[in-house]
Order: structure tokens, then sequence, then C-alpha cells
């Protein structure tokens, strides 16, 4: 099967976890865009989405999916999203999107958060994917430095900018060990506003698409 069907079979099993009438919470990227089109088969079923980036709306406004404001949330019952990598402890790197500030909030909000990828985003230690940081822009060569200190090679992302109105620095070269740690270090670096470390706040289920089928890793 190639990657897009893996994402496909997991995007459309999450649907089973939605429970009908609530509210659900949906995030970025290629393998939610498939559950955004299973959601959109029982739209009539569900009271509504919170939705973690402008590019997730216009998908979610296309088929006529109610959208709230997350703002005026008091509870949300799941949260439904990728990754850019899970390690077994459920932790994630997230925001090759660029959507991670929203993702990590609406994630923090939910009582359960699962997520859905390909067999591919499985890894023992994460950082082989460069880890996004969103960044205040006049902050941005100050970040860079401290990330080179401890011991990573800031690139600026060229030509993006989130819908926060920032900018985003891709972190090479971690062996992340310690991703409660290193989201603790970075989060306390001023100008900081997100980094794509999911590990305080790491998935409750993943469903992880392989050749054989789902497998369905619960915390
Ligand atoms: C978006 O900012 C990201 O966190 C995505 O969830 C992540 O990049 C996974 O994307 P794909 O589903 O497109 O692989």
């Amino acid at each position: 099967m190639t990657k897009d069907q893996l994402k496909k079979m997991v995007g459309w099993a999450a649907l089973k976890y939605v429970k009908l009438g609530t509210l659900v919470g949906v995030g970025t990227g290629s393998t939610t865009e498939h559950f955004i089109n299973a959601l959109g088969t029982i739209k009539h079923q569900i009271e509504g989405v919170v939705s973690s980036s402008d590019d997730s709306s216009n998908k979610l406004r296309k088929l006529n999916i109610p959208i709230f404001d997350l703002a005026e949330i008091n509870f949300l019952d799941i949260y439904i999203d990728g990754a850019d990598e899970i390690n077994p402890y459920m932790q994630m790197i997230k925001g090759g999107g660029a959507a991670l500030t929203r993702e990590k909030i609406i994630a923090s909000i939910a009582k359960k958060f699962i997520c859905i990828v390909d067999e591919s985003k499985q890894v023992d230690i994460l950082g082989r994917f460069p880890l996004p940081i969103e960044v205040i822009p006049m902050a941005r060569a100050f970040i860079a430095r401290e990330l080179v200190k401890i011991g990573g090679m800031p690139e600026y992302r060229q030509n993006v900018i989130t819908d926060n109105g920032n900018i985003i620095l891709d972190v090479h070269n971690l062996r992340i060990v310690d991703p409660i740690a290193l989201e603790k270090k970075i989060n306390c670096l001023p100008g900081v506003v997100t980094v794509g470390l999911f590990a305080e706040r790491s998935a409750d289920i993943a469903l992880i698409g392989t050749n054989k089928g789902i497998k369905t890793i619960i915390k």
C-alpha cells in the first residue's frame, strides 16, 4: 500500500472514536484531511468541530461542517490529528504543516488525543524529523543561537508565516532522549511561541496504518 493509502485507512478508522452529538477537535495535514472527509459523511450527527488551522478550516467549510471558536468552548472530548514522529511513549513531533501552536492548544484542552499516522512515523527516539518551533519574528536570530547551544542545527523555514503571524525554525540534528525536559527548556526561551514536541501532552491512542492493517496502541 502507498503511504497515502495507509493515511486514508487510519483517517477513516478514527471515525469510530467520534461520539455522536459532540464537538470534535480536528488537526492539520494530509492524514487529517482523510479524517475530515470521513467526518463529512456524519456531519449531521455531530455538533461541529474546532479547527487547528486555516487550512483545515477551509477543508471543513467546503464540506459544510460547522466550525466553532475554541475560545467559546469549555469541554472537548477528542482531538484527532497526525504527527511527524511518534515514539513508544506516545510522545510526538508535530508542526510539519506549521500549525503546531493551535494544535497544541486544542490537544491540551481535549480529554483524549487520538494520533493517526502511517507506520513510517514510528520511531524509537524522536529527532530524525527536524523539530519545528514557532518563533516571534524579532527573536529569530536569538532563538537560533540558543538552539545551537543545545546541539541543534536550526533552519529558517522559507516563505512560511504561521496562522499566528510568526516564523518557523526547523531544528535538525537532535536526538531527543528526554522529550519532556527538552520541551520545557525550549518553551522557556523568550520569543518561542510553541515547540513542536508533544511530550508533556502525549497521545492517548495511536492508530498506526501498516501493510498488515491498523495497529491500535492505547496508553
Ligand atoms: C501539522 O502542523 C502537523 O503537526 C501534522 O499533523 C503533521 O505534519 C503530519 O502531517 P501529515 O499527516 O501530512 O503527514
